[in-house]
């Protein structure tokens, strides 16, 4: 959203901090999404709830027809709630405890993606116990470094994520001698914030080497599922206000056979751009060498900054003085609460809105109420 198109009239009753989203950008999103894989009728494009689980949000992009990607025994139940179909449902995590796979098997989720060994054991026997049969997918660990965060890469080998490529072999023919599990496929996950095509590509051909080797030793793979990852442009939130699906989508296109099943998960892509956290500057304080915009905003609001020393584009939506440099800092009891430093922002006063960018994904889903702060609310655009 441009500066100008924010309603500050509407923002002025209300308290702050909140998290703004703007659900038109999140439609042209979810349109362009869809306009992309609308040749590939067997792909599925599954949202990363992880991601935000507003569930304003989430009904919005149930009712695009993505189906959900979760991690936890809350997100299947926010899924389910949010009016996801069960069978849209994959379900990944390194430590799925019993409730967790108790509830998704009695919802009949689409998918397990199993990272263990002793996590398929646990599955089966549960589902056995219920005389059910679990749909499952090996998690592999493809061993390939994305270009990113270096707290947000998960596919290394020595990551607690997946199995080891070189041992999918054996865990997959422990799936296809269980009764209660139906194998079907391989699920993989490079890392997050990733704006490198060749990453995707060097998934691919990854992807391709052990699908082929399975199938040689008579592993029969019905689907694989490529994980998320793509990365949005943080600093450019108004000239790129969407992540680049075309690059994205033509690179499996190019890379991955068109006869097998390809799913996706994809949360910041979706949801990052359309979210920003609204804070108003409560003081200005002129210290020995550097000005501080203290604003009302927290890192327990939204914690990226200080969590993964990431940049989140700032302006100031209320003034047009000139532009000063500015460290933009939180009231939490922290050092690390900052939001950015040397930040050039219009020249701040007390009760100016700041405008955090980009914040729609990881930042509600992640906030806490650290230092007893209250949950930012959210609000939406009309
Ligand atoms: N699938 C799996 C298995 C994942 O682990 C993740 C993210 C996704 C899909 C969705 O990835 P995305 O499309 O959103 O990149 N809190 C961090 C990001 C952590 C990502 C964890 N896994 C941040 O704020 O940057």
């Amino acid at each position: 959203m441009l500066k100008g198109t924010y309603p500050l009239d509407r923002f002025q009753g209300l308290q702050t901090p909140f998290y703004y989203y703007d659900t038109q950008l999140l439609q042209l999103t979810l349109d362009a999404i869809r306009d992309e894989v609308k040749d590939r009728p067997q792909w599925q494009v599954h949202y990363a709830v992880k991601a935000n689980h507003n569930p304003v949000l989430l009904k919005q992009i149930v009712a695009a027809g993505l189906g959900a990607d979760c991690v936890s025994g809350g997100e299947v139940k926010a899924a389910l709630e949010a009016g996801f179909p069960p069978q849209s449902i994959v379900y990944a995590g390194v430590g799925k405890a019993d409730w967790e796979i108790l509830l998704a098997l009695d919802a009949g989720i689409g998918r397990f993606n199993v990272e263990s060994s002793a996590e398929l054991q646990v599955i089966a026997s549960l589902a056995a116990s219920k005389g059910l049969v679990a749909p499952v997918s090996l998690r592999v660990n493809p061993d390939i470094g994305a270009h990113t965060l270096a707290g947000i890469t998960t596919g290394l080998a020595e990551n607690k994520f997946g199995i080891y490529h070189g041992m999918v072999e054996e865990v997959a023919r422990e799936a296809l001698a269980l009764s209660s599990v139906r194998f079907c496929g391989l699920h993989f996950h490079i890392g997050s914030q990733i704006l490198e095509m060749p990453d995707f590509a060097a998934l691919c051909n990854r992807i391709n080497d052990l699908t082929d080797r399975l199938e040689r030793a008579g592993i029969p793979i019905a689907d694989v599922n490529v994980g998320g990852g793509l990365g949005i442009e943080y600093g450019h939130p108004n000239h790129l206000p969407m992540a680049n699906f075309k690059a994205y989508f033509s690179t499996y296109k190019r890379l991955l056979p068109a006869s097998r099943p390809v799913h996706f998960e994809l949360g910041r892509s979706i949801v990052a751009p359309c979210g920003t956290l609204i804070t108003r500057v409560l003081y200005v304080k002129e210290g020995l060498a550097r000005r501080f915009a203290i604003v009302d905003a927290g890192m327990n609001d939204l914690i990226r900054p200080a969590l993964y020393h990431a940049s989140h584009r700032i302006e100031n939506l209320s003034s047009n003085g000139p532009e000063l440099p500015y460290d933009v800092v939180g009231p939490c009891c922290e050092s690390s609460d900052v939001f950015g430093k040397d930040i050039l922002l219009e020249e701040c006063h007390r009760g100016d809105f700041i405008a955090i960018r980009s914040a729609g994904a990881y930042g509600e889903s992640m906030a806490s109420q650290y230092n007893c702060r209250p949950l930012a609310p959210a609000v939406f655009s009309e």
